[in-house]
């Protein structure tokens, strides 16, 4: 199989940067940005050999807008700009970056450095969007309380959903990346009554188990993010999201991985358009989306052949 970033499948980490950025148009910083980019399996594999127990993984991820800029003759099938969508109040913006480092390890003074040292090397070539700091939560819950993650796919079947496959060869071990960094409004969460919470999720809270099907509601989020596609099987991401913040600006960082670009976007539509009865995703009336890309994370072996 062709060499991946490893931490398109790696299980989740303690700690993670999620940095967004804005490459200079001149030819001299897509250069610049060529050279880094195929030094980023090198420098993983550099800070995985000196921090064994730190489980780093770099993963470099270039966005939609900006993919003709590095590479004009060559561009992943399906890499389009993030389906924005809004219904019913809730909305969901599309605002394009160019580049993700998504750093996560078990530390968090390595993952800083890791942050400064891809920052002192696009010095003068690219310009800070984001810059957003996320930490495993308790028994890794999102700040609303209940765990994240479960029904998240699992051992081998991490690479077959996250993967490209040999149905786009010269991008096989790439992965598609949606990001969205939602703000969530807790006061207004933790107002409501725990069996309200829990039927907005259709899973309980405390020990985290799922309604039986027939008990979720239409409006529930695991009703809405739960899709059969039309030969019955699941329609699967792998989520990679974190809780991040503090007193005064807090939410989850959402970010998804799939070997095509179409089932997020399909969840994303089933949350917010609803079922055509009027039933959209209820979480989403207590948390706002306030970023919304689309990137592609090409094979470590495709970044290494850039210079
Ligand atoms: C499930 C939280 C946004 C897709 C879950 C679960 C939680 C959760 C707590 C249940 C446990 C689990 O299986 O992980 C959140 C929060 C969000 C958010 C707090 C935003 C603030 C999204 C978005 C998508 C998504 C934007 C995709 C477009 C899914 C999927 C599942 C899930 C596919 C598994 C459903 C199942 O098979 O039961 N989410 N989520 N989520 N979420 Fe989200």
């Amino acid at each position: 199989m062709t060499r991946f970033q490893s931490g398109v499948i790696a299980e989740a980490n303690a700690d993670a940067l999620f940095i967004t950025l804005n490459i200079n148009r001149s030819p001299e910083s897509a250069d610049c940005l060529r050279q880094v980019l195929a030094e980023v399996p090198a420098t993983e594999q550099g800070f995985r050999q000196r921090y064994p127990d730190a489980d780093m993984h770099i993963t470099v991820a270039i966005g939609s807008e900006y993919w003709d800029q590095l590479s004009p003759q060559q561009r992943p099938a399906q890499l389009r700009a993030f389906p924005a969508l809004s219904n019913d109040g809730i909305s969901m913006p599309h605002t394009p970056v160019d580049l993700l480092l998504h750093i996560r390890s078990e530390r968090h003074d390595l993952n800083y450095e890791v942050a400064a040292l891809f920052s002192e090397k696009l010095t003068g070539h690219a310009e800070l969007a984001e810059e957003v700091h996320c930490f495993r939560y308790l028994d890794s819950r999102d700040l609303t309380g209940f765990v994240d993650g479960t029904e998240n796919p699992e051992g081998d079947h991490r690479a077959e959903v996250a993967l490209v496959g040999e149905e786009d060869s010269v991008f096989a071990g790439g992965s598609y990346i949606h990001l969205q960094r939602y703000e969530h409004d807790l006061k207004a969460w933790n107002q409501i009554p725990l069996q309200q919470q829990e039927d907005i999720l259709g899973r309980t809270k405390a020990d985290n188990r799922e309604y039986a099907s027939a008990d979720k509601a239409a409006f529930a989020h695991t009703k809405r993010a739960s899709l059969k596609g039309s030969e019955g099987r699941s329609i699967e991401i792998l989520r990679h999201s974190m809780p991040y913040g503090n007193l005064t600006r807090r939410g989850l960082m959402f970010a998804a991985y799939c070997r095509s670009a179409e089932p997020f976007t399909k969840i994303l539509e089933s949350m917010v358009l609803g079922d055509g009865s009027g039933h959209h995703d209820h979480l989403m009336n207590f948390t706002t989306a306030v970023t919304g890309q689309a990137f592609f994370a090409p094979s470590s072996a495709w970044l290494e052949k850039l210079i």
